[in-house]
């Protein structure tokens, strides 16, 4: 995949400081439907520091590293943890992220942590005008610590409601089961997490994909289906056998396939998937600077602009921004322009993409659609 072309992080960095710099309006102003984004993915090294120091956890950047005694150190470790070409390969690093993704969790302890977590995202959301959301969680990265489901998802609950009433953002959470764990652990999570089906509205699967295939988690996410949640799988990009995976995920699994596909954008290589997103209409959830970190700058620009010009509904979304330079989706949006060369009605078109794949409410969609005209008839007055 060219790892040796990839951005290194200080030009990573230097480009989300140039797109912030350019002030585009239009893409800050447009109304904003986020699909992927990880809730523990946005636990920043500040707000890690502010739950370890209220609950007494250790701070450690991995299970087996040194304890981390202050907030610079956690900084330059989580700094020293992202990708460059001169460092470390795919593989390794990959490894070394969900290694500390999964070791963050550790300062989640109690209903207001969860609570504090998901706040946390809403407030940077509502900056960049998010107005609905589903929120990726990872239960089984909580239940292996002794944290109960109450803690979880009534904090995440409150959030929720808080958000909608200060902050104009609604929202809903996605369940993601763990698939480097068994078939059996996501069924007994499914059948644990049902008293709170108020507050998740589909099923997700993510973690470390290889030889971990979609197909392999049918059972559960059938008998999701079935019951009434809306379904999703990542299909990461570069993965062992990744074709196969997206195909699995938009044609086969729980009967014909999923609701959606994250990431996906392999599809972009192989016609036959391509035709076979577009019949069923599947949204695929696009996050762009998690593949620079992978890709070079000059293949990336055309894959998701084939999906795109496929007539795909693509969404640009962020993944994990504690752990990608700080690039939320606001970022992910002004590089996709770049990358693509998008214009506003494309990223207008993006935005009402989102609100279609989403999950929402039809009278949501509604309003949210009415909002994204409303922005643009301001940026661009018909005459
Ligand atoms: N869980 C959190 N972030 C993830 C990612 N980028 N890929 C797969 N699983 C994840
Ligand atoms: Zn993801």
């Amino acid at each position: 995949m060219g790892i040796e072309e990839a951005l290194p992080v200080r030009l990573r960095e230097q480009l989300r400081d140039d797109l912030i710099a350019q002030g585009d309006e239009f893409v800050l102003g447009i109304p904003k439907v986020e699909l992927h984004v990880h809730l523990e993915g946005t636990l920043t090294a500040e707000l890690r520091w502010k739950l370890t120091q209220r609950n007494g956890t250790k701070l450690r950047i991995a299970k087996n590293g040194p304890e981390l005694k202050t907030l610079e150190e956690m900084q330059v470790a989580m700094d020293l943890l992202r990708p460059d070409p001169s460092r470390v390969d795919n593989d390794e690093e990959r490894f070394q992220f969900f290694e500390a993704y999964y070791e963050g969790f550790e300062c989640l302890k109690t209903k207001e942590d969860f609570f504090d977590l998901a706040m946390h995202y809403f407030e940077h959301a509502a900056k960049m005008n998010v107005r609905y959301c589903e929120l990726f969680f990872d239960p089984q990265g909580h239940t292996s610590r002794g944290v109960g489901w109450d803690t979880m998802m009534v904090g995440f609950r409150e959030a929720r409601q808080q958000a909608e009433a200060d902050l104009n953002v609604k929202s809903a959470y996605i369940m993601c089961f763990l698939r480097d764990l068994s078939p059996s652990s996501a069924m007994e999570h499914y059948k644990a997490a049902l008293p709170y089906r108020d507050t998740i509205i589909g099923i997700g699967l993510d973690s470390n994909e290889t030889d971990r295939p979609p197909t392999l988690f049918d059972e559960v996410f059938t008998l999701a289906r079935r019951d009434g949640f809306k379904l999703t799988m990542h299909c990461d990009v570069g993965s062992k056998n990744t074709h196969e995976h997206i195909r699995q995920a938009a044609s086969v699994v729980a009967g014909a396939g999923l609701d959606r596909i994250d990431h996906g954008l392999n599809a972009a290589e192989d016609q036959s998937l391509i035709d076979m997103i577009v019949k069923r209409d599947v949204g695929m959830t696009i996050c762009p600077w998690s593949y620079l970190r992978h890709t070079t700058f000059a293949e990336l620009g055309p894959k998701i602009r084939k999906l795109y010009d496929a007539g795909i509904k693509i969404s640009i979304n962020s993944d994990d921004p504690a752990y990608m330079e700080d690039c939320w989706v606001l970022e992910n949006m002004l590089l996709a322009k770049r990358l693509c060369a998008f214009d506003d009605k494309d990223v207008a078109r993006l935005a009402k993409n989102a609100v279609h794949s989403s999950w929402a409410e039809p009278a949501v969609k509604e309003r949210l659609l009415r909002e994204i005209g409303a922005v643009c008839g301001r940026f661009y007055p018909e005459k």
